[in-house]
């Protein structure tokens, strides 16, 4: 059977993952440091409203899944947890870098992920990451060196330390299950699910 046909029998699926949200201010704060700190042409940051903590990304799962995944997500609400920002680093550590990301410290965080995981397998919908949960946001993404090419190019001018304001810890917002729409003009995040934690607004 052609390819094509076989794709259309198959029941819808939607990207999905899901993630803790950042406060509005920290979005900003990194998107406005960015403008600088990612100047450099080799790099694509991710635009402020994209900035996130990946907790458990599921891949493709079929559309009739997501109200069951989106309970999963709800139930898994805890105390907002205190997130704290540290400088940003590349992955791969050596040799070229394909992303720039801030690590997080945050314990809390860390419980969140092993709830939601925890739900998401107990539900079917998730097969959990072999390697350990690595807290960080990502803040762009290398370019190819050249078009089609898969080595990223080499950025002359990475981004330096964060600036005290973005240093100071605050708290996670709300647990999201999203749907990741990938279109020419790049990634957009569709919320589907949503929970605010216990305490986000503190300062
Ligand atoms: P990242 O922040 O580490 O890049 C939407 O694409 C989110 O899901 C991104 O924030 C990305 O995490 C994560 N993601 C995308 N593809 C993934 C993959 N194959 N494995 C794990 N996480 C992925």
């Amino acid at each position: 059977m052609a390819a094509v046909t076989k794709e259309r029998l198959k029941s819808p699926r939607a990207r999905l993952f899901v993630a803790l949200d950042l406060p509005e201010q920290v979005r900003e704060g990194i998107g406005a440091w960015g403008q600088e700190a990612l100047a450099d042409p080799g790099l694509r940051p991710v635009p402020a409203e994209n900035l996130h903590i990946t907790l458990a990304f599921l891949g493709h799962r079929p559309e009739k899944e997501v109200e069951a995944i989106g309970e999963a997500v709800r139930e898994s609400a805890g105390p907002a947890p205190w997130i704290e920002l540290l400088d940003p680093v590349q992955r791969p550590p050596r040799g070229r870098a394909r992303l720039f990301a801030l690590p997080v410290l945050s314990p809390g965080t860390e419980s969140l992920q092993a709830g939601v995981e925890q739900r998401l397998v107990e539900g079917g919908f998730y097969e959990p990451e072999k390697r350990p949960f690595w807290p960080h946001v990502t803040l762009a993404r290398v370019r190819p060196q050249a078009r089609g090419s898969r080595r990223p190019a080499v950025i002359a001018d990475p981004p330096g330390k964060l600036p005290e304001a973005l240093s100071e810890a605050f708290f996670g917002v709300r647990l999201s299950l999203y749907r990741s729409v990938l279109l020419p003009s790049g990634a957009q995040y569709v919320p589907l699910a949503q929970v605010e934690l216990p305490g986000a607004g503190r300062q």
